[in-house]
């Protein structure tokens, strides 16, 4: 059944209607609509349009839709209806026969489609927010495991400086808490109800919106009826927000790859993870990860594409926002599984922690501190930074790393060095100094995790 019709002689082009149709996604907002439907009806209620008894007949139907359509969304696909909105709207008629006619006094499928949307948003932005929990559980159980495990710490690509496993996981757990900060934010400024906006310039029933939010949990109505229909900066803010978190998933993906590759060797992913080649029989490709990394794109795809859909649209509503919903779907899905992957590829994750430490150990990460051994002898930092240039220079000539060279080759560059550097240079020491907030200092690190622990707990 179509919502429109009397104005028209002609009946629309299949080609066209197969062009503007858009229940082939929108099915997803079944139940949104159906809900939103059913607070409509009570608002219809209070302001006389229907009887008490009417409503109820209404209310009745639509929950017996909704079980059906909890059962099995898939069926609504069948229809040739144009989208949810009269899908639900014939299927109630279908049920209830003219007084289905009645429920959309008062109402667009600009308000209402605008408000379906926005319960959507609020369902799957909870969800997402456990899975940004348990993938930061995740890691913070890993990072308690590996507490221990020396693993070289990258600028450049190049060896920098030693950090543990676990302080690298605990970066990971801030991106994702910020992430989850991000969410919460975006969900609380998306809370308001634009029902009752109508088309564009409010309904023209005398319904109180503030009862029509608080039936549907949202925290108020919308102020302005003009915003209301054509506001989609949620869905920008949620693609922005999802597309923030893949790039940090992103990033932890690719220091898998890389943690994970013959060249470094510093763990193997587990077999349920990772794929084989066709052709080469030694290959364990760490595909679950690479997807991880270039699904990324997609999502970034999203949120530049419903930007460029909504710049410069006139007020208010306008067919180009229908645009709004495939991207935002595609891409919280995808972020969604992401972080669901990204959680089980942690699972079952072998370090090698003998690996780790000699990578660690080489690449003379401990250069600085040898320059930090000579500022405590009196050397002025800048000079000091010179000097173990230098030594690094003659100990790459003498194939041996700084913790090797003899006090006699030490001599030569500085005759400030003792017998005493030894034990600065261990990676033990080089972990234990950075004892400052935030350092990778047993302590700090110990300090950071039972603080993740107790924010996780505590939500
Ligand atoms: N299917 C449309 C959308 O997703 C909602 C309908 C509003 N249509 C209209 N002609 N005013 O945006």
């Amino acid at each position: 059944m179509a919502l429109w019709g009397g104005r028209f002689t002609q009946a629309a082009d299949s080609r066209f209607k197969q062009f503007n149709d858009s229940l082939r996604f929108d099915y997803r907002l079944a139940e949104q609509d159906i809900i939103g439907s059913i607070a409509w009806s009570k608002a219809l209620k209070s302001v006389g349009i229907i009887t008490e008894l009417e409503q109820q007949r209404l209310e009745k139907a639509l929950n017996d839709l909704l079980k059906q359509v909890i059962e099995n969304p898939q069926q609504i696909l069948g229809s040739d209806a144009e989208d949810i909105h009269s899908w639900v709207e014939g299927q109630l008629i279908q049920r209830v026969g003219d007084l289905g006619k009645k429920l959309h006094t008062g109402r667009s499928r600009n308000d209402q489609v605008a408000t379906d949307l926005k319960l959507w948003c609020k369902d799957q932005g909870i969800e997402l927010l456990a899975h940004l929990d348990k993938l930061q559980q995740k890691l913070v159980l890993f990072a308690r495991s590996q507490q221990t495990t020396v693993l070289p710490g990258y600028t450049h690509l190049q060896r920098a400086q030693p950090v543990t496993f676990s302080h690298w996981a605990m970066a990971y757990v801030e991106m994702f808490e910020r992430d989850y900060s991000r969410l919460t934010d975006s969900l609380k400024r998306l809370d308001s109800c634009p029902l009752g906006s109508g088309a564009l310039a409010g309904t023209a029933y005398p319904m109180d919106r503030d009862q029509i939010a608080k039936d549907l949990g949202f925290r108020r109505a919308t102020r302005n009826s003009l915003d209301s229909v054509s506001d989609r900066d949620h869905v920008v803010e949620l693609l922005s927000t999802a597309s923030i978190s893949m790039l940090h998933l992103s990033r932890m993906a690719e220091d898998l790859i890389f943690y994970n590759s013959g060249e470094s060797a510093f763990l193997d992913l587990s077999d349920q993870v990772t794929s084989g080649s066709s052709l080469m029989p030694q290959k364990k490709n760490p595909d679950a990860l690479e997807l991880i990394r270039g699904k990324a794109g997609r999502v970034y795809g999203s949120l530049s594409g419903i930007m460029m859909t909504l710049k410069a649209l006139p007020l208010a509503y306008n067919k180009d926002m229908q645009e709004d919903k495939e991207g935002l779907f595609d891409a919280l899905d995808t972020w969604g599984d992401c972080l669901m992957m990204a959680e089980f590829v942690l699972d079952d994750m072998q370090v090698h922690e003998e690996t780790t430490r000699e990578a660690a150990q080489g690449g003379y990460s401990n250069a600085t501190e040898l320059a930090d051994y000579l500022v405590a002898k009196g050397i002025p930092f800048r000079e000091a930074h010179h000097i173990v240039g230098i030594a690094v220079v003659k100990a790459i000539e003498l194939e041996l790393p700084l913790e090797e060279m003899s006090i006699a080759q030490f001599k030569e560059i500085a005759p400030e060095i003792e017998d005493d550097v030894y034990p600065h240079l261990s990676l033990e020491s080089t972990l234990a100094k950075r004892q400052a907030k935030g350092g990778v200092a047993p302590e700090q690190v110990e300090y950071a995790l039972n603080e993740a622990e107790e924010r996780l707990a505590s939500r």
